[in-house]
């Protein structure tokens, strides 16, 4: 972009010009550089719109005010020469800083009445381009009439982002979705995530999806365990397919089912198994897992699982009656994710776990491991038990 400074006032231009350089520079050699530096930022002359710069032996200095060498060496010791001269044209080429603020705080302490800072958001979910707030509790209510600057200062600091939406009410209902309202950037729920060297296309209105399950999900995908090959990994509630896709990267010899009630879910799984450019046998589909006997791939998982991921921890435990015609001869290491108080031990867990699966006509072979995924809320974690069970 050309700005044309033709027929301006004559301070305007000057301002135009002070904004593109500074208006004086000091060289001084490398070997005084940070005591000259340290005297003039206590002066407060350094122009802090634009970068220090070395030069060969020398440092230059960008300088907002005219001040002579005489007048420095009266007041500070230094033996070395100190040039100051004007910078007309930018003849030094010192480059303007990045003015990008740092973070949103540096950008709202500006905006946002100053009693209110100490409960501005400290972090926010990030999925793709799209960050998603988290304003709607009692005690952020006095920030609601900013959010508009909060979203649109995390689009300012965070280039990637394009989207910013605010958590409108809690995951509910079978799909386990939750309502967001746009706050700033595009208006647009879809984008494309990328975890663990896979890339995932989802839309965060219509499926469930939790970033903060990466690293569990790096883990159950990583495990090299013969249950990956004695018979075939089933995804119980697949959702868009972050579980399975994972563990099939990892173990292309390995075989698939993956199902889920939502649609919308199945559409996205399927498009992330193209984008991933899977090799293995992989059947994906729509199902309401409590009538899958029903299923025409019934016949095809029969007797044939050997490994499970059940991630749907407000109602695994209605589902586990239904696994036993589907287990493997050999056995099925079956992942499980539960809700657990906050100070429940992992003894407690695992007795009233290890009953649930007897009272679903299971048989426990081997706790491999019990642990604590993720903060769930204020009360309850979600937690993870690795189970090798076969049918009674
Ligand atoms: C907590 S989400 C987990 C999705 C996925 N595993 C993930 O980690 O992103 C639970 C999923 O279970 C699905 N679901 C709920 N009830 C179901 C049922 N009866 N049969 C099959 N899927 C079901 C929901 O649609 C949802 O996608």
């Amino acid at each position: 972009m050309i700005i044309s400074l033709k027929n301006e006032p004559e301070e305007q231009k000057s301002w135009e010009l002070r904004s593109f350089f500074p208006k004086f520079i000091a060289t001084v050699p490398k070997i005084s550089g940070n005591d000259v530096i340290a005297w003039f930022q206590e002066k407060n002359l350094i122009d802090q719109n634009f970068r220090i710069k070395v030069d060969g032996n020398n440092i230059i200095i960008p300088l907002t005010s005219q001040i002579t060498p005489s007048e420095i060496n009266k007041q500070m010791i230094s033996q070395f020469p100190i040039e100051i001269k004007s910078n007309k044209e930018n003849r030094y080429q010192v480059l303007p800083r990045n003015t990008t603020p740092r973070n949103i705080h540096e950008i709202l302490q500006n905006l946002i009445p100053k009693e209110l800072h100490e409960i501005i958001p400290r972090s926010f979910d990030v999925i793709g381009e799209i960050a998603i707030i988290e304003l709607n509790r009692e005690d952020l209510a006095p920030l609601r009439p900013y959010i508009s600057d909060i979203g649109n200062s995390i689009l300012q600091t965070h280039p990637n982002i394009r989207s910013v939406f605010e958590k409108a009410s809690n995951i509910s209902g079978v799909y386990r979705l939750r309502n967001l309202s746009h706050v700033a950037g595009i208006n647009t729920t879809q984008t494309l995530y990328r975890e663990n060297h896979c890339v995932f296309q989802l839309d965060i209105a219509k499926t469930f999806f939790s970033p903060r399950l990466s690293f569990e999900r790096n883990r159950i995908a990583r495990l090299d365990t013969k249950f990956n090959h004695v018979g075939a990994i089933w995804d119980m509630f697949c959702g868009i397919g972050p579980f399975f896709i994972q563990i099939a990267k990892n173990h292309p010899e390995s075989t698939f089912f993956a199902t889920d009630i939502n649609q919308d879910a199945i559409t996205y799984a399927h498009q992330n198994i193209i984008r991933n450019h899977l090799i293995n046998s992989i059947s994906c589909f729509q199902q309401d897992v409590k009538s899958i006997t029903q299923n025409e791939n019934f016949s095809r998982m029969e007797g044939k699982i050997s490994r499970i991921i059940m991630n749907l921890p407000e109602k695994n435990i209605e589902f586990l009656p239904l696994l036993p015609p589907f287990l493997h001869p050999d056995g099925c290491l079956l992942h499980i994710y539960q809700f657990s108080e906050k100070n429940e031990d992992f003894q407690t867990i695992q007795n009233t776990f290890s009953q649930q699966l007897n009272n679903a006509g299971l048989i426990v072979d081997k706790i491999e491991n019990i642990r604590r995924v993720k903060p769930y809320s204020p009360a309850l974690d979600t937690t993870v038990i690795d189970v090798v069970i076969h049918k009674a």
